[in-house]
Order: C-alpha cells, then structure tokens, then sequence
C-alpha cells in the first residue's frame, strides 16, 4: 500500500490512452496514494483507446476535452470540481502529437499546417489549460500542475522532428505561466523531462529503439519507466515539493549529465576494432 501523501487532493490527468500510457500509470499511482481524480482525453482518443477500463480501476469519472479547444476545456474545469467536491489540487498534462511525424514528414521539409498543429496540441494545449483553469479560478493554493517532456528540447535527436520545438516551447510556458500562477494564488508549474518509454507516442517517433537502448546505455542508472515517472508525478503533486516550480526537471536514471558511458564506449570500441 503507498503512502496516503495525495490523501483529500483531487486532480484531473490528461493522457491516459491505454495500459502503457505515463497517464495510465500516474493515474493509478495517484488513486494509490489517496487521491480522487478524473480522467480526460481528446474525443477521438475515447474511442481508439480504453480509458474506461481506467475509470474503473481509479473509480473515477471520464470527461472528454479536446486540449486544443477552449470550451472543452471549461467544461472539463466546471464538471470536475462538480464531480470531485471542490477546486482542483492537481494536473497531469500527458498530451503530444506530430502530424509530422506520423506522417513521417523530414523535419526540413515540414508541412506548416502540421507544425502549427503539432504546436497546438502538444505545448499551446499546456497554456489553454493554465489559462482556462486561472479564468475560472479552479485551482487551489499550492496546487501542482505537470507538462511531461523530452530532452530533444534542449539537444537534437535526429527523428524526434517538430516535437523538439514543440517540447522546448511546452518547457517556456511552464516557466512564463509557472512565474504569474505562482505570484497570483502560488500554483505551481513544472515539467518533467522523461526518459524514452515506451508508450504510442513514444514508439511514433522514427528511430525510437535507438533512442531507448542508447539511453538505457549511457544512463548510469538506466532508462526510467513508465511507473517511475509516475511515482515522480505523484512526489510533485504533494506538498512535499511545494517550494518547487518553474523547473524542467530531468528524470532519466542520470542520462544528461552523462557525456559518454563505459559501456557505449566499449560498444563503439568493440565496432571500430571489427572494422
Ligand atoms: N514515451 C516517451 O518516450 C516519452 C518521453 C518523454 C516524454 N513523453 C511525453 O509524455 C506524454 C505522454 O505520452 P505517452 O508516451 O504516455 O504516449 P501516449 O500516446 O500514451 O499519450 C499521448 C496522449 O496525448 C493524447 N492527445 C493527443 N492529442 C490530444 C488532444 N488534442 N487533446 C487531448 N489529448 C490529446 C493522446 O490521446 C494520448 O492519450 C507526451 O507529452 C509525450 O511527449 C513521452
């Protein structure tokens, strides 16, 4: 049994497609560790994926927003203090998609309806839901919000295409928005620079095994999990980190601030003699 450090905290997780998503797994670890929430997705999400499985599981309610619509989203806002009893303690944004790079467009030959797309969906959604909460005034003091992203925002990765400038802008709102939500009702906002995991999104992005067993190599601590983030989640939902905010917050088993491993030096080593 966890410990009850989200007991009384009512929260609301964006994400949660199937078994594998970080949302899935951050919404089961939240009901563990005492929370009430509800779960939310895009529509069309609804019916590709299995989120009422979750509700089951979590005994919560699913309250269907599109992330890139204004008005989804106040409904979202307006049901889920109706259903949970009161103002919001908690946020999990688990939300991204490439048009890009489903379609497995270069990234210098981008279609710019689908960059703007991208852009929306994956970091403008984070600010629609900053704003749309602040408006409404949904959340209360100390509360948590997290954005998940990826260290593509800060270094290439060749593949990862307009996701990189879509994490990089995602970490700049939790920054810019974190700074006045902070000030006006001392809500903080962070993100959480993940791991490669796999997941739908993740298994998307062209070249992912090589991403995922090239970290999982150069990490001293190897690739974080599904479950690890989501226990992440939870610590930063509580109000054991409540002096935390602004921050893009690595959580990789140690993999950027490694420069180069024993083991990825051995294996080119191995390579290079073979050749
Ligand atoms: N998997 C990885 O390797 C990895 C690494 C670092 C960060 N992340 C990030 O973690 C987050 C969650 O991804 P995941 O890996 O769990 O994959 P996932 O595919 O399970 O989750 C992505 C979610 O975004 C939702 N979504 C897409 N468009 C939406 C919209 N318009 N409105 C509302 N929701 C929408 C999808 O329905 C899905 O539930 C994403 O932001 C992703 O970029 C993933």
């Amino acid at each position: 049994m966890a410990h009850q450090i989200l007991q009384g905290k009512r929260g609301i997780i964006f994400g949660a497609l199937d078994e594998r998503s970080i949302a899935w797994k951050t919404a089961l670890a939240c009901v563990e560790a005492g929370a009430q929430i509800v779960l939310t997705n895009a529509p069309i999400a609804m019916r590709m994926g299995k989120i009422n499985e979750l509700a089951k599981q979590c005994n919560a309610q699913v309250i269907p927003a599109d992330a890139t619509s204004m008005e989804d989203l106040e409904n979202l806002f307006t049901k889920s203090i109706e259903v949970l009893g009161g103002k919001i303690d908690f946020v999990l944004h688990s939300i991204g998609m490439s048009p890009n790079v489903r379609k497995a467009i270069p990234y210098t030959e981008t279609n710019y309806d689908n960059f703007h797309k991208t852009l929306d969906i994956s970091a403008l959604s984070l600010h629609r839901v900053l704003q749309t909460a602040m408006k409404l005034d949904a959340l209360n003091e100390w509360s948590s919000v997290v954005g998940l992203s990826y260290i593509a925002a800060q270094r290439t990765f060749p593949g990862y295409n307009d996701m990189a400038d879509a994490k990089a802008l995602m970490e700049s709102i939790a920054r810019s928005f974190g700074y006045s939500y902070g000030l006006k009702k001392k809500v903080r906002v962070n993100t959480i620079s993940q791991s490669p995991t796999i997941t739908t999104a993740g298994s998307g992005v062209s070249g992912f095994d090589a991403f995922y067993h090239y970290a999982e190599k150069m990490s001293p601590l190897g690739n974080a999990t599904g479950e690890d983030c989501a226990n992440y989640c939870v610590s930063l939902f509580s109000d054991y980190t409540r002096m935390v905010t602004m921050q893009n917050l690595f959580h990789d088993g140690g993999y950027s601030m490694t420069g180069v491993s024993d083991q990825v030096i051995e294996e080119i080593m191995k390579n290079a003699t073979k050749e």
